[in-house]
């Protein structure tokens, strides 16, 4: 087992190389060295908010391990004062399939989210030059965490912008999270409209489940959008931009903007690439559009990073043993009767 506490010590001081092994991983699955089945989306038709979500996969390569996150929203804890995600991590013998670890798994999850967002980041503005106006609508745990990861790519930022819904919560994310950064100025914008209007790249990272953001003129000055929560943008705005994704299958599901793009057009040629091709070269990322990257979150980055999490805690003397969890493994005699 290893504990929360112990996922949050073994990933501290770490982020270049977790970026590094996200990135690795996107490559891994381009190559085809992975599998990645549909998410399971458990739903309760008594609590329709709410949601369990299962990602198995397997990831090949050097890394060869398997596993599964099991993951569930809850978007009422926030008024509870706990965080809307909770997770847990299984990692798998590529061998005998025994279960060999157990990991906290929302900040795994975080954490891997975050490295995505910023991996995109880095290679989707490398022809426009570094975005000096930042803008997060939403600002929850993975808007904290993905400003944490595209902090440790140096950009030199002259201002931050935030919008939620929840004033309060913009407030509490302006001088909690980003007042952190001394020196950089931040705007709490009381629109969308005005925060994306000021901001070469915008972090989506709501709760919305239906797209709120529906005018393509708010985007004439062609930022780059992390489209991390999936949901916010009308059809209008996606078919007005570069759409990059990171698995095409996985991301046309689950009423996403880009899936719901799909529905209304019948095709998906308003798709241009995946990361993948982004990053192998395979598609060149025009400086003079609208880019949106959607990442569905692929369940192989879980695992990557989880693995290494593991590996690391095991170093650092973090992980606990449950002796005797696996009781009966003699086929034909009862551990009991030995
Ligand atoms: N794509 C991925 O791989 C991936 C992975 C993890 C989480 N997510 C998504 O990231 C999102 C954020 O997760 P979180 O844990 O930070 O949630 P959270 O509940 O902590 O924060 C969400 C924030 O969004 C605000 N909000 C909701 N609707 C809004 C709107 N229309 N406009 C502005 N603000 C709005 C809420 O007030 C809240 O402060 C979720 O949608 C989650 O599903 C995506």
């Amino acid at each position: 087992m290893v504990s929360g506490a112990a996922v949050h010590r073994s990933l501290e001081g770490r982020r270049a190389e977790v970026l590094d092994l996200v990135e690795d991983a996107y490559r891994l699955h381009g190559a085809g060295h992975t599998v990645n089945p549909p998410s399971y989306f458990l739903r309760f038709p008594d609590r329709p908010a709410s949601r369990i979500i299962a990602l198995p996969a397997s990831v090949g390569g050097d890394v060869g391990v398997d596993g599964i996150k099991w993951i569930s929203s809850f978007p009422t804890n926030v008024e509870l004062g706990i965080p809307r995600a909770s997770a847990m991590l299984v990692l798998n013998d590529r061998v005998t399939g025994y279960p060999f670890a157990c990991l906290e798994g929302s900040i795994i999850s975080a954490v891997r989210t975050a490295a995505s967002a910023a991996v995109a980041a880095r290679h989707l503005t490398a022809k426009r030059g570094a975005p000096r106006r930042i803008g997060f609508i939403g600002t929850g745990l993975i808007a904290r965490y993905i400003h944490t990861y595209l902090g440790e790519l140096g950009w030199p930022v002259e201002e931050f912008g935030v919008f939620d819904l929840n004033e309060e919560y913009a407030r509490s994310f302006a001088g909690q999270v980003l007042g952190a950064d001394t020196g950089t100025p931040v705007t709490v914008h009381s629109t969308a409209e005005e925060l994306i209007r000021s901001s070469d790249l915008v972090v989506l990272a709501t709760t919305a489940a239906a797209p709120h953001i529906t005018d393509p003129d708010w985007f004439s000055h062609h930022p780059v959008v992390l489209h991390v929560s999936l949901r916010d943008l009308s059809t209008a705005i996606v078919l007005d931009s570069v759409n990059v994704v990171d698995d095409v299958d996985h991301v046309l599901q689950a009423d996403t903007s880009v899936h719901l793009t799909e529905q209304q057009t019948g095709g998906r040629d308003f798709l241009h690439a995946t990361l993948n091709d982004v990053l192998t070269g395979e598609y060149t990322v025009p400086a003079d559009r609208t880019v949106v990257f959607s990442p569905f979150g692929l369940g192989l980055l879980d695992l990557v990073v989880g693995s290494n999490v593991h590996r690391w805690a095991r170093a650092a003397g973090e992980v606990t043993t449950v002796d005797g969890f696996f009781h009966d493994l003699d086929r034909h005699q009862s551990a009991g009767t030995r």
